[in-house]
């Protein structure tokens, strides 16, 4: 009987550096909830001035997403962390010292370049770094950590909420971007991307240390097959065995986002307060226990990702989150408290079945699902489509609620949860425990 393979400290070590990316993602996207009110009154912006604020770091990211493919597939995953960390420094940089808007502005669109890139680098990093087995606990660490950061600055911005320096509620992101910058010197970079490169050698170093192998087994060869695409060209995104698992991993990306997930997690406060909780401070706390559901069902999500598998998870996920946003929308046609306290259940429902599917199955599923040579850009493509879509319900969220009214709006969103689910059914593969290997076999079949 072979002895599965399982991950060493090492590769838990590296995945956790990596995964500090994941904190200054969830962070910096949530940060702005609790500070535009101060720069704000500082500077005197006018409505349009804070829409583009808070916008821009989303344009920033679709962009970063795009590009962030390309420089993971020529530079390597390791040198990719290493400049998105340098970009967060300059961004998170300009946001503390900014003097007006167009400094702000200016700050918030690099921190939003780092982090389309690091949204994809950092779960093609891990996968990369993972054996089969336990790939989805370990890449699952990264939406744990974004859950944390969202969580974090949840807390920070509520804690500064008083004095108003929102200076510090910036600048509270050098403490993860030193803690990367360190580690960052102590991990490699991955075996797959050495192979796609021809050092064979290093990454046969490498990969003895991330995993304890099967016996005799050959271990370069767990990541590379014959016929798969290197040559760094857009053309081989269309070749027919990628079509499909593209075409995939672009659907899964998308349905994350135009589920829903961003209207609660940017404009929670206002979304109790419609349910008539109307003090602003029962709202912010109702947002922080959301924070702390987001993180606690992740973790249970790193438990069963290698155990349940991808798609069940998926499955169990959108039709939770369909039902819940079915409930929230009927408590919008009540006034009494009743219907609040049931608004904040179904939120809190539509969070964790979210957190248990869509949050880290979909980072997963477009990090294993590519063949090696054009993994970088195919992921970057799919985390581009994601952030387009994740701007386009942000900007329309409010609209939307004026023109369907608030059920209307959450049962439109319960309704693509159900389109998610018979995408799911009936086009995504399950992936658990396969190596990046057999997973290409299986899009070659006709
Ligand atoms: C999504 C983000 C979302 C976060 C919430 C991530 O996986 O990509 O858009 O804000 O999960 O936990």
């Amino acid at each position: 009987m072979h002895k599965k393979s399982k991950f060493t400290s090492y590769s838990l070590f590296a995945s956790c550096v990596a995964a500090i990316g994941g904190i200054l993602f969830g962070y910096n996207t949530s940060v702005i909830s609790g500070v535009l009110l101060f720069i704000s009154h500082d500077f005197g912006l006018s409505t349009i001035e804070q829409e583009l604020i808070v916008s821009t770091l989303l344009i920033g990211a679709l962009i970063g997403a795009f590009f962030g493919g390309f420089i993971a597939d020529s530079f390597g995953r390791k040198k990719t962390l290493f400049f998105t960390l340098v970009l967060f420094f300059i961004g998170v940089l300009t946001l503390t010292e900014a003097s007006g808007f167009h400094m702000l502005l200016w700050g918030r669109f690099i921190s939003g370049l780092a982090i389309g890139i690091v949204s994809m680098a950092v779960p093609l990093y891990i996968a990369e770094m993972s054996p089969p087995e336990n790939r989805g606990a370990l890449v699952s660490i990264n939406q744990l950590c974004i859950t944390l950061g969202i969580l974090i600055a949840y807390l920070v911005t509520y804690g500064y909420s008083e004095s108003g320096q929102w200076r510090d509620m910036f600048g509270f992101a050098f403490i993860p971007i030193g803690l990367q910058f360190v580690g960052l010197f102590l991990i490699p970079e991955t075996p797959s991307w050495l192979i796609s490169h021809d050092k064979k050698e290093r990454a046969e170093k490498i990969l003895s240390k991330i995993r304890i192998s099967h016996e005799g087994e050959d271990l370069a060869k767990i990541e590379r097959s014959e016929d798969e695409p290197t040559k760094k060209n857009w053309r081989e995104l269309f070749n027919p065995h990628v079509r499909m698992p593209f075409f995939i991993g672009i659907g899964v990306a998308v349905f994350q986002s135009i589920t829903g997930i961003n209207t609660v997690i940017y404009y929670a406060p206002q979304i109790f307060q419609l349910a008539g909780f109307e003090a602003a401070k029962t709202a912010l706390f109702a947002t922080v226990l959301l924070g702390i559901v987001n993180v606690l069902i992740t973790i249970v999500a790193l438990w069963l990702i290698d155990r349940l598998g991808r798609r069940p998870l998926l499955i169990g996920g959108l039709l939770g989150m369909g039902t819940s946003l079915v409930v929230l929308g009927f408590t919008f046609l009540s006034k009494s408290e009743a219907a609040g306290f049931t608004a904040v259940g179904a939120l809190m429902a539509y969070i964790a079945f979210f957190a248990v599917s869509l949050g880290p199955v979909a980072w997963l599923i477009i990090s294993e699902i590519y063949p090696l040579g054009i993994r970088g850009r195919a992921m970057g493509i799919a985390t581009f489509t994601n952030w387009v879509s994740n701007y386009f319900v942000s900007l329309t969220f409010l609209t939307l609620i004026g023109v369907l009214g608030s059920p209307g709006t959450f049962w439109l969103y319960a309704f693509i949860c159900i389109c998610g689910l018979f995408f799911v059914i009936r086009f995504v593969p399950e992936t658990k425990g396969k190596t990046f290997e057999q997973i290409q076999s299986f899009w070659k079949k006709p």
